[in-house]
């Protein structure tokens, strides 16, 4: 665990970048700094592994004062990702991602096996560790540059801006790609962003400052779309905050129609005249709206979130969504009506 107890970061010219700031990066979670440009996000991250140290207050490292560490030591224990990924151009990418256990006095074939082993974790072909930097994507480049944080096994990830310098298609596989390998590592990491749907998708907690380097808000993504502390999180946060917030609402409530399912073998109309039944397949599966060649859309009932069925509902032109369950099998029909109803009881809770 990281613990920020009352830290402050007075530059030599007087200005105050971090103000008094408090809070704990759980062991094991992804905690997120988010605020607008110069509100002290890289300064309160480097305050961490001691490339700055604070002015005032105490940085705690599973209880020890990061002050009594001296920097070497400390930063062994601690992996650092910066956008553009800062890679050496004059060395092969495999070199660079083994830089630390070189440092470490690993013997290069050990150190050459480790660097190949998180090149394939970060998603990498094999084939570009013989490559230099200029000869990568910034994509490529940035999975190098976490592989390489990654190479001397570190508790404790620091990630600054890590993925902002790439196209938002390689930043969503980028971010996916991070989960993933969060699950398996369970680092402690402290990520800075000035992304707010970066922070919410990344974030077990998320810690919003403001210019000034003061803290607005620490909590879940959940809490801070449906309890925002100021009218600056609140803006902060954009004018979707509510469509955002039914990511974190689940599915399962939703009041689903069985008696909407039919086979497409032989499709009863008779039941319910003038609804929009769905056909299924002998093994379950949706195959369409019977009598009409509409769209429709589906979701995971109980797993995918609100947000996912109201998506799947505006795909199709009946605006309901068909339910189905981890194998894809039809389990019924939310109507709009039911949607209605959970979106009310979501915006009462
Ligand atoms: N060496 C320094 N001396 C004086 N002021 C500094 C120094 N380094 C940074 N600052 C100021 O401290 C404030 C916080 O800087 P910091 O780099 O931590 O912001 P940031 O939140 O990371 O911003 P960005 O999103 O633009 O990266 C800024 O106003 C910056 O100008
Ligand atoms: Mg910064």
């Amino acid at each position: 665990m990281i613990t920020f107890d009352s830290v402050t970061k007075r530059y030599p010219d007087g200005f105050v970048a971090v103000d008094n700031l408090s809070m704990e990066a759980e062991t094991g979670q992804i905690a997120v700094l988010v605020g607008p440009s110069g509100c002290g996000k890289t300064t309160t991250l480097r305050m961490i592994n001691r490339m700055i140290d604070a002015s005032e207050g105490r940085i705690l490292l599973d209880g020890a004062d990061v002050k009594e560490i001296d920097p070497p030591t400390l930063r062994r224990g601690i992996g650092y990702v910066i956008q553009q990924a800062g890679l050496f151009p004059h060395r092969k990418i495999v070199d660079n991602v083994a830089t630390v256990p070189y440092l470490l006095g690993w013997d290069r074939k050990k150190a050459r096996d480790r660097a190949m082993e998180l090149l394939e974790r970060v998603g990498l072909d094999p084939k570009m560790a013989q490559r230099y930097p200029f000869q990568l994507s910034g994509g490529q480049q940035q999975r190098v540059g976490v592989a390489r944080a990654l190479a001397a096994d570190p508790p404790v990830l620091l990630m600054d801006e890590p993925f902002s310098a790439v196209d938002p298609i390689v930043r969503t596989s980028l971010q996916d790609e991070l989960l993933r390998l969060q699950s398996e590592l369970n680092k402690t990491i402290v990520f800075v962003t000035h992304d707010i749907d970066e922070a919410i998708k990344l974030g077990d907690r998320v810690a919003v400052l403001r210019v000034g380097g003061r803290l607005a808000q620490f909590a879940d993504p959940k809490t801070l779309l449906s309890e925002p502390a100021d009218d600056f999180v609140r803006e902060f946060l954009g004018k979707d905050r509510g469509i955002r917030r039914l990511s974190f609402v689940s599915s399962e409530h939703l009041r689903l129609r069985t008696d909407l399912i039919v086979p497409a073998s032989s499709p009863d109309t008779a039941a319910a005249p003038g609804a929009w039944l769905m056909a299924v397949s002998e093994d379950g599966r949706p195959v369409g709206w019977v009598g009409r060649d509409e769209p429709f859309g589906t979701y995971v009932h109980g797993k995918d979130s609100m947000r996912a069925a109201l998506d799947a509902a505006l795909l199709s032109p009946s605006g309901q969504a068909v339910a189905v369950d981890p194998e894809g099998r039809a389990v019924g029909i939310a109507t709009r009506q039911a949607l209605d109803e959970a979106l009310g009881e979501a915006a009462d809770g």
